[in-house]
């Protein structure tokens, strides 16, 4: 099948009432356009044409790896008919299939365009149409048929009558059009009431000129609404978080409460994973098979192995987590950090850029930057690696089975040999050779009978 597809992204978004593009805006963290991509992309088309606006350059920055998409440019939004004219340049030479679609309905998905384009060519259509019944067709084209049944032309709200407002089936937005009627696009006049050129006459010029012309009404609202406004855009969201649970559903994953849990598309959760209320999983993050997350977890663009544990309110960003590690609760993973097998980062524990050997622990109120911390490691509570002094990073390495006391200052670049402990309190400012112990706290003096004197003393003056 010779394909190749265009989305047209140039709009104002004006009903948006915001000052983002309105096929930017995001949905499960996500921008719009990107799921109509994405879609678009898992049908392989010879060409990827995206038409945008004056802010194109936001677009291209909001669309990561986009070196196999052609932009092409609606310097003015003159309407859909202008915004497919823009993308003719691109498709010169291509011979067979274009699919047109809206970068504003982020919910098609594979099966239908793939359903849709195979009765476009088993019926031999050289325009075709995708359209559905809507139960609120209000923001749709309405679709005019003939008394056989025949499609005429698509009449948008503002120019319909009142018996053509009482029409269901409605324009999707979506079309398929052989390479050799994508010169009627050139035909399209300027519709009076808006000043613009709507995409939706091509069904009429076509038909009128002689093409086999059709409206394929196999769509379902559920995946072809449209996102004009904020309501729309919650709508779409809601239908898109639940479609992306039932996935995980069928796929043995448990949710305490599927209505509080948000999950990106890309997420990959594994079987007998449970996950508690208020969890946000985002990104391209990877979830092994029996692990839990409890309540208030933010997990964003990482990867955690099997049974592994979350606890409560932790935010785990850019990291990987492996197999039975423990995290939280409260703790905060930034990016760049590996946690080991079996490793325990505890209570209000923040590490940043570090790997956290097989073992180890930290388990409460530490800061870890920059750290190389080897297996079975105990780090007390309250360490902190000083890695920054004012100008640049350095690293803290400490060495298998190191044993590291509460309170201790490690100022980097520094390194804890294998085996040694560092003694409570300390300040560590030389390399601690392995096996050793290193003290750096002022010894400790102990003067009898002062709590006394001292006592003694404050009565003599609450006298006088
Ligand atoms: C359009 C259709 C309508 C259909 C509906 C389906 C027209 C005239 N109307 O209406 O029949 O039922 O989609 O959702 O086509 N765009 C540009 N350049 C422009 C204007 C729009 O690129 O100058 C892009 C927008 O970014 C958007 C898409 O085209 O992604 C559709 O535009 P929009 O204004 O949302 O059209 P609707 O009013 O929804
Ligand atoms: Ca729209």
């Amino acid at each position: 099948m010779k394909l190749s597809a265009v989305v047209l992204a140039a709009g104002l978004g004006t009903r948006m009432k915001s000052n983002i593009p309105k096929v930017l805006h995001r949905i499960l963290g996500k921008p719009m356009l990107q799921y109509v991509i994405d879609t678009i992309k898992s049908i392989n088309p010879e060409k990827l044409i995206i038409v945008a606006g004056k802010n194109i350059n936001e677009i291209k920055e909001a669309i990561p790896k986009h070196n196999d998409i052609i932009f092409a440019k609606q310097a003015e939004p003159k309407g859909t008919g202008n915004a497919a004219l823009k993308a003719l340049p691109s498709l010169k030479g291509f011979k067979g299939t274009v699919l047109i679609a809206n970068g504003d309905t982020p919910l098609i998905t594979k099966s239908t365009i793939l359903n849709f384009i195979a009765l476009h060519k088993k019926r031999k259509n050289q325009v075709s149409v995708l359209s559905f019944e809507s139960k609120e067709p209000s923001s749709y084209g309405r679709i005019l048929r003939d008394e056989k049944g025949r499609v005429t032309s698509i009449i948008e709200q503002r120019d319909a009558s009142e018996e053509q407002k009482k029409i269901k089936e409605v324009n999707s937005g979506i079309y398929a059009i052989e390479n050799n009627a994508l010169n009627l696009l050139k035909k399209i006049p300027v519709n009076k009431s808006k000043g613009e050129y709507y995409l939706t006459d091509i069904v009429e010029i076509a038909r009128n000129k002689g093409f086999q012309t059709d409206a394929i009404c196999i769509g379902f609202e559920d995946e072809l609404t449209g996102v004009n406004t904020q309501e729309e855009l919650n709508l779409v969201a809601t239908t898109m978080r639940y479609r992306i649970i039932k996935k995980f559903l069928e796929s043995g994953v448990t949710f305490i409460d599927s209505n509080s849990t948000f999950i990106s598309p890309n997420v990959q959760i594994g079987r007998g994973t449970v996950i508690y209320p208020n969890v946000i999983i985002e990104g391209y993050t990877t979830i092994g098979e029996g692990c839990n997350i409890y309540p208030n977890v933010r997990i964003i663009n990482s990867e955690i192995g099997d049974k592994a544990t979350i606890k409560d309110s932790t935010l785990i960003e850019g990291s990987i987590i492996k197999s039975n590690a423990v995290i939280g609760p409260f703790a905060h993973i930034r990016p760049g950090s590996v946690v080991c097998e079996n490793a325990k980062i505890g209570n209000f524990v923040e590490v940043k850029k570090s790997i956290i050997g097989q073992g180890t622990k930290a388990s409460h109120l530490s800061y870890l930057g920059d750290a190389k911390i080897g297996n079975n490691v105990n780090i007390g509570a309250g360490t902190i690696t000083c890695n920054y002094d004012g100008k640049n990073k350095y690293i803290t390495t400490i060495e298998d089975n190191v044993f590291i006391g509460s309170d201790t200052q490690l100022v980097a670049p520094v390194t804890v040999g294998k085996g040694a402990f560092v003694g409570a309190g300390s300040t560590i400012t030389v390399n601690v050779p392995p096996d050793s112990l290193a003290l750096s706290r002022v010894e400790q003096k102990n003067i009898e009978g002062w709590a006394i004197k001292r006592r003694l003393k404050e009565k003599k003056t609450k006298k006088k």
